[in-house]
């Protein structure tokens, strides 16, 4: 369970909000069950106030963001809470008159929002305690999932030639190209998550063609290509068995469909199925090209090729960083997006602090054994 809140941040929309809200809680018998006895409100101007800094400096329970008078743009400053702790509980606070700007605030990421003319002690401490129950509960299935994710990636891996980190690195590598493209927090976290996923199909290939030291043979070749789809089969499977799996759970006991509606999964079959995808159309599965391919697809065959350069492999050295970009180089407007080499460009400093982070020979010695027989056949 969540600890009691200890600290907690006050953003002033108005100078005195921080002095309001203290004399609110200061008159709290009864919430004690709420809050702990020894909490610790901490007093900043919403406007002109470096949050990153100073969520940076010390570790708040909880967020109280006052809006009205100088703050009637909720936007930027949520924005710059939840970059800096996504999990942050943030409970706006807001006159009558702004009730909007309050609902506004739940919209872009607040937990709840409390008006002024209505704040009481319990009503405040209610709202900040259910709040952070709430971020705890996100967290956990947030990690949950990528726990999950992090051991299916693994276990596609582990029939495959390709050992160490190289999942790991490349949902980093995704991640990091999706913010240098500007896209949102939500899609960053989501490519981050999913992109490890990219060759799951591979569970799917037999072993005689996965395996083959030689190269593949037209025909192989095609079955080794059906991963792609193989992948997207397994992450989108809402067969029949699952409906009934479901069921059996106990939550449809009438054995109703439910559609899940889970963008996560979604965007995990799109990565599966596009990863192979070029910008000249000379891809598989679809032969897309250019933006028809999805950009997480752009993105994670950037990223996959990246890190497959600079890797050693049974069949290849490691190259160095200038040789894996020349090749990159002469692939763009072919095989990559160019934008998405310019952001791989922008972000090298980045990737090389991933490249050392997550380097193969620094395998932690609890890994999988991942070792491959030398003979393959
Ligand atoms: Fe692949
Ligand atoms: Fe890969």
């Amino acid at each position: 369970m969540p600890v009691v809140p200890q600290r907690i941040l006050t953003l002033e929309g108005r100078p005195g909000d921080g002095a309001r809200i203290e004399q609110v809680l200061m008159h709290a018998p009864g919430v004690t069950e709420l809050m702990s006895g020894t909490y610790e409100l901490v007093i900043a101007p919403a406007c002109g106030c470096d949050i990153g800094q100073l969520m940076a400096s010390q570790a708040f329970d909880a967020v109280l963001l006052c809006l009205g008078a100088g703050l009637t743009d909720p936007a930027p400053l949520i924005a710059q809470l939840l970059d800096a702790a996504p999990y942050a509980p943030i409970v706006a606070i807001a006159d009558e008159a702004d009730d909007e700007l309050a609902l506004r605030a739940v919209c872009l990421g607040a937990q709840d929002y409390l008006l002024w003319n209505e704040l009481t002690a319990r009503s405040l401490a209610r709202a900040i305690r259910a709040s952070i129950e709430r971020c705890w509960a996100k967290q956990q299935i947030a990690e949950s999932r990528l726990s999950f994710v992090w051991r299916l990636a693994k276990a596609a891996e582990c029939r495959d030639e390709v050992t160490g980190n190289h999942v790991v690195r490349v949902g980093c590598y995704s991640k990091i190209l999706a913010e240098a493209l500007g896209m949102d927090r939500q899609f960053v976290e989501a490519i981050f998550v999913t992109a490890p996923l990219h060759d799951i199909g591979k569970i799917g290939i037999p072993d005689a063609i996965l395996r083959k030291p030689g190269p593949l043979t037209a025909q192989e070749r095609a079955v080794m290509q059906m991963h792609c789809e193989i992948g997207e089969r397994i992450l989108r499977d809402d067969s029949k068995a699952m409906g009934a799996f479901r069921a059996w759970r106990g939550l449809h006991p009438h054995g109703e469909r439910f559609e899940p509606v889970d963008s996560l999964l979604e965007m995990a079959c799109t990565v599966s199925l596009t990863h192979h995808e070029r910008w000249d159309g000379r891809g598989y599965p679809r032969g897309l090209a250019g933006e028809q391919i999805p950009l997480v697809g752009r993105i994670v065959a950037m990223s996959d090729v990246f890190d497959a350069l600079l890797s050693e492999r049974p069949y290849k050295r490691a190259y160095s960083e200038d040789e894996a970009l020349a090749i990159l180089e002469q692939e763009v407007g072919r095989q990559f997006d160019p934008e998405i080499y310019a952001a791989l460009l922008r972000s090298l400093d980045d990737m090389r602090q991933v490249r050392e982070e997550f380097n193969d020979s620094h395998c932690e010695e609890h890994e999988l054994p991942f070792v491959l027989a030398p003979d393959r056949n």
